[in-house]
């Protein structure tokens, strides 16, 4: 984005020919631009101030001043050279110059979305699955980019080939990232126990659930690396919780508000080693209205404490929350079989598994955050 000319002292700018801006008017307080598509912004002479670009680390690109030590400026004089505007502000008499692609980049409004944009899914992503191979993925970057994209866009990636040896997962997860430590441990074992802890430690059957809903933060991405499957069930379920959310939002609008308002309380106890506990609507939403994350976990839900006269219709929100989430149209269905692995977004996708009877069965799992997982997306894009 290029200018061809301005002229500040009238407020009114000259443009000799399209250079990607219309016009430039200002006065002390504004500077505004419209820029050759159409679009208008105006640029607030503090905000101007604030995102001088000699304010920031040159390599780190942080901000190396706080607000508090910026005195109200004005707009003493704006001129351009070529695609560059500079502003100088009246109290310093410095000029600042600002190129106009940054301008455009950061014209105004701009909603910015807490996530990339979710593809959302349903049962017809079964006829779409397929594991990355794992060896592919240590030694091409592209394939690397790939899975982590879809993991990222679609909240779960499924790998295979990978060795079963103990601990592997954790290597997994040093593709991307780092492990998120918990009471659990790094890494927990997924199987038939004699004195279970937990509902995932038995042959049971178990319904769609997030993870430990019971944590601040909640784990964001879940690694399950299948070891042993022997056992004549045991099949993973996984469903999009965002895709029902957005179901309950279109169609049940009264429901949805509920849901994504009523804070409810979830708890983990460990006599003598862990209390955790946590408050969370079970549908989380942004200033925005975006759905940013579901809590499900019925094993660790305490007592609803809403006022009575809402109780009723929470319950029958609740409810139909819980029969989407486990409609079979909703979710994919696979077995693990020994060296494949999955990763989901514990977020967003919630997992469950059919029971099984016979056979032993072993996973390995681990979490780790969904923060490092786009950092290194970004990282292997800087890097094409
Ligand atoms: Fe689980």
């Amino acid at each position: 984005m290029a200018i061809a000319s301005i002229t500040h002292d009238t407020g009114i700018a000259s443009i000799t020919h399209d250079t990607g801006i219309a016009s430039i008017t200002h006065d002390t307080e504004w500077l505004q631009v419209t820029f050759s598509s159409g679009e208008t912004s105006k640029f607030y002479v503090q905000w101007l101030r604030d995102n001088i670009p000699s304010g920031r680390h040159q390599d780190r690109g942080q901000r190396t001043f706080d607000i508090n030590s910026l005195p109200q400026h004005s707009l003493s004089e704006v001129t351009h050279t070529g695609d560059q505007v500079a502003v100088t502000f009246d109290l310093d008499q410095c000029t600042h110059v600002f190129t106009a692609s940054w301008l455009h980049s950061h014209r105004n409004p701009i909603t910015l979305r807490t996530n990339p944009t979710p593809v959302l899914w349903n049962a017809e992503g079964q006829n779409e699955l397929s594991f990355a191979d794992y060896s592919t993925l240590k030694s091409s970057r592209k394939s690397l980019h790939s899975w982590l994209r879809h993991i990222r866009d679609y909240g779960y990636g499924l790998l295979e080939n990978v060795p079963t040896e103990p601990e592997t997962v954790l290597e997994v997860v040093e593709m991307f990232g780092y492990v998120r430590d918990t009471n659990y441990g790094k890494l927990f074992e997924v199987r038939a126990e004699p004195n279970p802890s937990n509902l995932a430690f038995t042959k049971l059957g178990i319904g769609m659930h997030t993870d430990n809903p019971y944590r601040d933060p909640v784990p964001g991405l879940q690694l399950l690396h299948c070891l042993v499957n022997e056992s004549d069930g045991g099949e993973t379920q996984l469903v999009d919780g965002f895709a029902v959310a957005e179901k309950i939002r279109q169609k049940y609008p009264e429901a949805f508000w509920l849901l994504s308002t009523l804070p409810v309380r979830f708890r983990y106890l460990d006599e003598g080693s862990a209390d955790l506990e946590a408050t969370s609507s079970l549908i989380e939403t942004n200033s925005h209205g975006e759905v940013i994350a579901l809590r499900y976990n019925s094993r660790s839900a305490q007592a609803f404490t809403f006022p009575s006269e809402v109780m009723a219709d929470y319950y029958a929100a609740y409810r139909l929350l819980g029969e989407l989430l486990h409609e079979p149209e909703a979710r994919i269905e696979f077995r693990l079989t020994p060296g494949q692995l999955m990763i989901f977004d514990n977020q967003r996708v919630l997992h469950g598994r059919s029971s099984y009877e016979e056979g032993s069965r072993h996973l390995q799992g681990c979490y780790a955050d969904k923060d490092s997982l786009r950092s290194f997306i970004r990282v292997l894009e800087e890097k094409k």
